[in-house]
């Protein structure tokens, strides 16, 4: 017998097997017709701000924040990247500061006030990060762009509140505006196509200090 041959006799063994035992809660099940009701999801309802709307949705409380945006209230500006908090795609801003919205469910911000890249601005009426993004290049696909401009208002406003980053070397004053520490505080946002250094130079240019973020 080759190795091959106690291969294919191991595996149909394993579905006899198998099948076997899968049966046994099935037949189990029907001489006991009072089997217990699959749990249902619990629902709940959760009260939102979207974009200076109230919003009232019931949703399943595994929703996360970036499926209620996307999937109940079809904004669908907010990109779903990885799901799993790596690459930046679904950040919005909660109560002015940004999050992961995939990494976080949507029950756990009830009554929060939350910007999505189709709040920020509109065709015809651009925030001032979504003009520069424009006017810099800032993107090639663009899949990534929602993000990238809703973190860079959030990054804009945590320099404002002198929050400093891993890179500030001085704790206690205010962060420099300097490339380095917007490449830091955006390094959660993670663009495939490498649009980075137009990134860095359209969000200089909202800041206001050193067009071109050649720090
Ligand atoms: Fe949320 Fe990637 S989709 S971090
Ligand atoms: Fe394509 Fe960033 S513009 S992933």
């Amino acid at each position: 017998m080759t190795t091959h041959d106690a291969f294919q006799i191991s595996r149909r063994g394993l579905l006899k097997a198998g099948a076997a035992s899968a049966s046994v809660p099935a037949l189990s099940g029907a001489s006991t017709a009072a089997a217990a009701p699959a749990a249902t999801p619990a629902a709940t309802p959760v009260n939102l701000v979207v974009n200076g709307r109230p919003r009232l949705l019931v949703l399943d409380t595994r929703t996360s924040l970036l499926d209620a945006l996307r999937e109940h209230l079809h904004l669908t500006g907010t990109k779903k990247g990885c799901d799993h908090g790596q690459c930046g795609a679904c950040t919005v801003l909660v109560d002015g500061r940004r999050i992961n919205s995939c990494l976080t469910l949507a029950v756990m911000h009830e009554g929060a006030a939350v910007t999505t890249i189709e709040g920020l601005g509109q065709p015809g009426n651009l925030h001032p990060m979504q003009a520069a993004f424009v006017r810099h290049d800032g993107y090639q696909c663009g899949y990534c762009t929602p993000g990238q401009i809703c973190s860079a208002v959030g990054v804009l406003g945590e320099i404002e509140q002198g929050i400093p980053s891993h890179v500030s070397s001085d704790l206690t004053a205010r962060p420099l505006l300097s490339a380095a520490e917007l490449r830091e505080r955006m390094s959660g946002n993670i663009c495939r196509c490498g649009a980075y250094s137009n990134i860095v130079d359209a969000i200089t240019e909202v800041a206001g200090a050193n067009p071109g973020g050649k720090a």
